[in-house]
């Protein structure tokens, strides 16, 4: 609603399976729809900027504040110089960062967050399996499973096994591996890859254990779910980030003109940075 929006000068990143019409495709199996019934769209939906404005109303933000965000799926994203965002979704972006790592941020850490405690009830002392731990929310999700105290177990190419160890993973099973003969049963499976490694997954879960993935639906019992923006989450995924306790990703920055460089590049298999789109020269 314009009443309770903010304008702000972002730097919003590509997202992972967030924008364009492949990923919405290959991000979220055709559940967000590309908006047909309304093009020209403005893609993506994380951000990092300045407020520029507040409208009539709003409390909690004001001109001048640097922040970050996840925006709502159902909008035009904010690949733009000015953007009008409800201020409710935004939170004080983690200022240890930069704009560009900050803009990386909300969605691997959310749907990580939302995953982990708000789908798997992840809690102290429990078991996790976390499928795809070297990725963008596979990283995440191993920095916040450590930090609640579980014992931390991730699935990844045997290239990766040093980086998800330095993430804080206690255990990495070399994907190529039948996970199911090298891990004992464990209360959560989290799975950002899907296929085998996900229908394998019920396997090492014990009775009343929870499967839960941002992949693809999961065999019977598990949950699939779409991240959501969360302010609160937001906030204390920021000010874990300002305290050393999350790292975020790496991250390739390229200016609004090379867009369709970056979507493609977001694309690319294997790619080790996660792309941001620069919208504002004053802003970095
Ligand atoms: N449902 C939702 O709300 C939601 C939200 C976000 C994402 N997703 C989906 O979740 C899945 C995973 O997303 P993601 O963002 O985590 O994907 P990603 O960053 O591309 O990671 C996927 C895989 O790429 C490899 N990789 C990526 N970065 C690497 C690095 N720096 N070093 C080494 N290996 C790296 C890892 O595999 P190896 O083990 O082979 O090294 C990793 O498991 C995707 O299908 C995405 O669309 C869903």
């Amino acid at each position: 609603m314009a009443r309770r929006s903010s304008r702000l000068n972002p730097i919003p990143s590509m997202g992972l399976g967030l924008a364009g019409d492949g990923m919405y495709d290959r991000g979220f199996g055709g559940r967000i729809a590309v908006p047909l019934d309304r093009l020209p769209a403005i893609p993506c939906y994380e951000l990092s900027g300045v407020v520029e404005e507040v409208g009539p109303g709003v409390a909690g933000v004001a001109a001048g504040d640097e922040v970050f965000a996840l925006t709502r799926f159902d909008r035009d994203g904010v690949a733009a110089d000015y953007t009008a965002v409800p201020a409710e979704l935004l939170a004080p972006r983690p200022r240890a960062l930069s704009h560009a790592e900050s803009a990386a941020i909300p969605v691997p850490a959310l749907t990580a967050w939302q995953g982990l405690f708000d789908h798997g009830r992840l809690d102290a002392g429990e078991r996790v399996v976390i499928h795809g731990a070297a990725g963008g929310v596979g990283g995440f999700a191993v920095q916040l499973a450590r930090a609640a105290g579980a014992h931390v177990i991730g699935t990844a190419s045997a290239a990766s096994r040093e980086s998800v160890l330095d993430r804080g993973a206690h255990q990495v099973v070399d994907a190529a591996t039948r996970f199911e003969e090298a891990v004992g049963p464990v209360d959560v499976v989290f799975d950002t890859v899907g296929g085998e490694r996900l229908r394998r997954s019920p396997a090492v879960l014990r009775a009343g254990g929870r499967l839960v993935s941002v992949a693809e639906d999961p065999p019977d019992g598990g949950v699939y779910f779409i991240v959501a923006p969360d302010h609160d989450q937001l906030g204390s995924i920021a000010r874990r980030a300002d305290s050393g306790e999350l790292r975020p990703p790496a991250v390739e920055v390229f200016p609004l003109t090379s867009a369709r460089e970056a979507f493609a590049r977001s694309l690319e298999p294997g790619r080790r940075a996660k792309a941001v789109l620069a919208v504002a020269a004053d802003v970095t």
